[in-house]
């Protein structure tokens, strides 16, 4: 960014695969700034060219959006006096793009985290009217009873007396002194997780996000790697991005 090849700025845009798009530049159906185009691998300024394909203008995002395998240890943060920050992770291009994360992982959990520069996406996907489900995969110890499934259904109590929506448990193991499973919930408050756990009278030993509506960590990303989303998972953004 901001100069892109054609044919992955389109396919990016969601206008199809990135054979697909490469067919409907050869077909002629692409302008750039008023001139068809035929050639795939031109390079656009994505600031400052117009783009249109089938005579529709693209109205195509500047707006970056990575997905980081966030490590523990790290801060959820842009900057800290002190401590390393999940941006201090990302490499260039993508660290001169001024990205920010999207919401907020305790220092000690794992997993997905979105960043970008898209303050907009940021607003709507953590707007408590979308509700967008996030999914972890949480180890906690202590006696868990059972009809624990039920009371995360339920809406758990967490301390200060919040009730939580319904959240959905996915027990994987059940032991005298633990318990490992699955969790979504749809809204984020502070530490919600290991204050449900809490509640049941336990304590999270290990807490990952692998999923945020859609989007699912990508196994191959190693703790600390990143990557820019890809055509399906942008489809996601720009959906939730629409719903305002
Ligand atoms: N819930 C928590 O308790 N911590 C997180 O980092 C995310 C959800």
């Amino acid at each position: 960014m901001p100069f892109i090849r054609l044919d992955k700025l389109l396919a990016d845009m969601g206008e199809g695969t990135r054979s697909q798009v490469k067919g409907l530049i050869k077909g002629g159906k692409v302008t750039v700034d008023g001139r068809k185009v035929t050639d795939s691998s031109l390079k656009v300024d994505t600031e400052a060219s117009s783009v249109t394909v089938g005579g529709r203008l693209l109205n195509y995002s500047t707006f970056t959006y990575i997905m980081l395998n966030k490590p523990s240890g790290v801060i959820t943060a842009t900057r800290d006096s002190r401590e390393q920050v999940v941006t201090d992770l990302l490499k260039p291009p993508y660290s001169k793009m001024g990205l920010f994360p999207v919401g907020r992982l305790d220092k000690d959990t794992t997993g997905l985290l979105i960043l970008t520069n898209d303050g907009d996406f940021a607003h709507s996907s953590l707007s408590p009217k979308h509700h967008v489900p996030k999914t972890y995969y949480v180890e906690a110890r202590g006696k868990f009873s059972q009809g624990i499934t039920e009371r995360f259904r339920e809406g758990i109590v967490i301390d200060g007396g919040y009730k939580c929506r319904e959240a959905v448990l996915k027990v994987q193991e059940l032991k005298e002194d633990g318990i490992s499973a699955l969790v979504t919930v749809t809204e984020g408050k502070f530490h919600q997780i290991k204050r449900m756990f809490q509640a049941e009278g336990g304590e999270v030993t290990l807490l990952k996000r692998i999923a945020f509506g859609d989007i699912v960590l990508d196994q191959g990303l190693a703790p600390g790697e990143s990557r820019p989303l890809n055509e399906d998972e942008l489809k996601y953004i720009y959906g939730l991005k629409e719903k305002g």
